[in-house]
């Protein structure tokens, strides 16, 4: 029976573009879900949008030197685009700086308002004096009272997921200034969440415990146990939407009141522009509602707006909110600041039309129940052994024998044998036992079962050997043939919800767009008929070499190594010395003339250095980063009047100055000048 889901992709921020910890938590799955549950006929909303108030956009507008709305429109435009070249599926993503929007989530406020949901009070809150903003959010950080993490936001600390509010936090420090912030009064609207804690008690804790993953309930118990407290739902901030009512000019709404209002407003616009009517997606009970988000979102999706939708009266709850976990890198942490990603815009370049690679990756090795690790030689991995190796393989050789045997039309099966039944018939299972991976959110599963259509595909043929057969029984190799061909063709419904643009491929080869659905592949005896005419082959899947692993790789060792740089601890600064101490350096131009290695000294090259004054010898210590011959008449800098001292027996006469790049790579201090003569003095 067809049913109506209202299916919601949390709203990224737009303070810059997204990464495969983005898609394999939240887009893939819920995209994957969403193409199911389309698949199977029923009537689905797939919703999302760019997230770009908060704290985090004029932050990353000032870090960029651009105005906040540049900042929303550079990164809305790049994720957008990132989605959609992934197959993202979504029916809307839309934006909050929309105008729908702000109405929207204005007139939800306001609602609340009017209906004495909120508390209005003022209090204490932490104020930067030297550039006199209040501070909340990202503007704060601080260590976390409940974990101890030293770099806890202002809102919530992402270490242990715990929801704050900035005054809860020990040690505060302004991330404006880096200044300690004082408190300073002022007014704000709170949502009393002590007031739902019955209420979420009955829905999640006791109505949800056997179908919402051990992850958000647990994390929702462990809040609703500890008792909520007011939070305010305002903000002394200048973007953002404005507070709509008396007395809150320069105040806006926190990003996380309107932000999952996004939901609606998207919705709403969607509807608008398909002639529907949004409402039922959000008011009908008979609605499915789900949030596919990450851990750090549940506190806001499963505690936050739940109480705003109660509040507000008109709105059904979700009906599920599988978060996942998080994904790391090659063992570390993904992060935006220190480019410890895969960025979805930067893979494209690297591996076109590799999307569904990428997606299957992220699927069978998704971050379900705890944090996982994406590394390139497991990408490499399934691609090559298992996308390549199995799912290609069938197709290639189910369509390549119909063509060599039959110019592509499909020939008349004979009677089918108890091994053809079998197949059939196993076949007939995957839907079922796909879906029911699914509809517990077990994407993992989902996709080896999928893989699992094209293994039995594998092992039909190997068993049956049509190749072999030709020679002598070309009556059974044509029921062969067709009963692979069957397999074929639900490999190419089953696929469409986790690989795309491969189901679509492989949709054109078979000469079968669009004509089937999910159930058929279970109902349907025949998926693919006898005369019908096929396509020619197309690889479906390619090898990747071990030379494009070893790119990404180096790739990340490159931003390991720039990262160490960046945190490395500088020298501190010695002591002070007198204008007459520095005067008595005496710093010259000078040229190198000869070089040579210092013979049984690793890190020695012996030079001979025109000062100007004279020609002399300097032994230093760059041997390993430098070959002699490629020094030679390299302008330096040179320490002129340091006492002569012996190395390895020869005396040298002054130093040549060096440092270091992000590298460690030793570099010269030379003067740039061409024309700067040796002997000129530098001071
Ligand atoms: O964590 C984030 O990236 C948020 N921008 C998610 C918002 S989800 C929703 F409520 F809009
Ligand atoms: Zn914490």
């Amino acid at each position: 029976m067809s049913k109506r889901y209202t299916i919601t992709a949390a709203l990224p921020y737009t303070n810059g573009p997204i990464h495969i910890g983005h898609l394999a938590g939240v887009y893939v799955p819920a995209d994957i879900y969403s193409r199911y549950l389309r698949l199977k006929g029923n009537d689905v909303a797939f919703i999302c949008g760019s997230d770009e108030h908060g704290v985090a956009i004029p932050m990353k507008a000032k870090k960029e030197g651009v105005s906040p709305q540049e900042i929303i429109d550079k990164y809305h435009g790049i994720i957008k685009k990132s989605f959609a070249d992934f197959g993202i599926s979504f029916d809307n993503y839309s934006r909050t700086s929309a105008e729908i929007h702000h109405k929207t989530a204005s007139d939800f406020f306001k609602k609340l308002y009017e209906e004495g949901e909120f508390i209005e009070e003022v209090t204490e809150q932490l104020y930067d004096d030297e550039v006199k903003q209040f501070l909340a959010d990202r503007f704060v950080t601080g260590t976390c009272p409940k974990c101890g993490n030293e770099e806890a936001y202002g809102d919530q600390c992402e270490k242990c997921g715990s929801s704050l509010n900035a005054t809860d936090l020990i040690n505060p420090k302004s991330t404006i200034s880096g200044s300690k912030p004082i408190l300073k009064e002022t007014r704000h609207w709170f949502l009393p969440l002590d007031k739902y804690e019955s209420f979420l008690k009955e829905w999640i804790l006791e109505g949800h415990k056997k179908d919402w993953k051990p992850n958000v309930y647990g994390q929702v118990k462990s809040w609703v146990d500890e008792g909520l407290k007011p939070r305010a739902v305002t903000r002394d901030l200048d973007w953002g939407i404005p507070v709509p009512v008396k007395g809150a000019e320069g105040k806006v709404l926190y990003v996380w009141f309107d932000a999952p209002i996004g939901y609606i407003s998207s919705t709403k616009e969607w509807a608008d522009r398909e002639g529907k009517d949004w409402e039922p997606y959000w008011k009908d009970k008979e609605t499915q509602l789900v949030h596919f988000i990450g851990k750090d979102n549940i506190v806001f999706h499963c505690i936050i707006f739940p109480s705003m939708l109660k509040a507000h009266g008109d709105f059904i709850l979700p009906e599920n909110v599988p978060a996942n976990e998080f994904l790391n890198l090659e063992g570390n942490k993904l992060s935006t600041s220190k480019n410890w990603a895969v960025w979805l815009h930067e893979y494209l370049e690297e591996f076109p039309e590799k999307q569904d690679v990428l997606r299957y990756v992220l699927t069978a090795n998704a971050p379900e129940t705890k944090d996982n690790d994406f590394t390139w030689k497991d990408f490499q991995s399934r691609n090559n052994n298992e996308l390549v190796a199995i799912f290609g393989n069938f197709i290639n050789r189910v369509v390549v024998l119909t063509n060599k045997y039959y110019e592509g039309i499909i020939p008349q099966p004979g009677d089918l044998t108890e091994e053809d039944r079998k197949a059939l018939e196993e076949l007939k299972a995957f839907p079922g036992t796909i879906e029911a991976s699914l509809n517990r959110y077990r994407f993992r599963e989902a996709s080896q079962e999928l893989m699992n259509v094209a293994r039995l595909g594998n092992k039909y043929l190997a068993d049956a050997e049509p190749w072999k057969l030709i020679k002598t029984d070309e009556e059974r190799v044509k029921t062969i043939m067709y009963v692979a061909l069957q397999i074929a063709s639900a490999l190419a419904v089953l696929s469409e919800p986790f690989l795309p643009f491969t189901a679509s491929k492989l949709k054109k080869i078979l000469n079968q767009e669009n004509s089937l659905n999910w159930n058929d592949v279970h109902s349907k005896d025949v998926l693919i008929e006898a005369n019908h005419k096929i396509n020619k082959s197309e690889l479906l899947f390619s090898k990747i070499e071990d030379a494009e692993i070893e790119k990404q790789l180096e790739k990340l060792e490159a931003t390991k190594k720039a990262n160490e740089q960046a945190n490395k601890e500088l020298e501190p600064l010695k002591d002070t010395i007198s204008y007459e101490d520095f005067s008595k350096l005496d710093m010259r131009v000078g040229t190198i003339v000869e070089a040579e290695k210092m013979p049984k000294a690793k890190k020695l090259l012996v030079l001979k250095v025109d000062t100007g004054l004279d020609i002399r010898t300097i032994v230093s210590g760059i041997a390993e980063h430098f070959k002699p011959e490629d020094i030679i008449g390299k302008k330096v800098t040179v320490l002129a009047n340091l006492a002569p001292r012996k190395l390895r027996g020869v005396e040298s006469e002054g130093m040549i100055l060096m440092t270091e790049d992000t590298e460690g790579k030793l570099v010269f201090m030379n003067p740039d000048e061409e024309n700067t003569p040796n002997g000129a003095t530098i001071n």
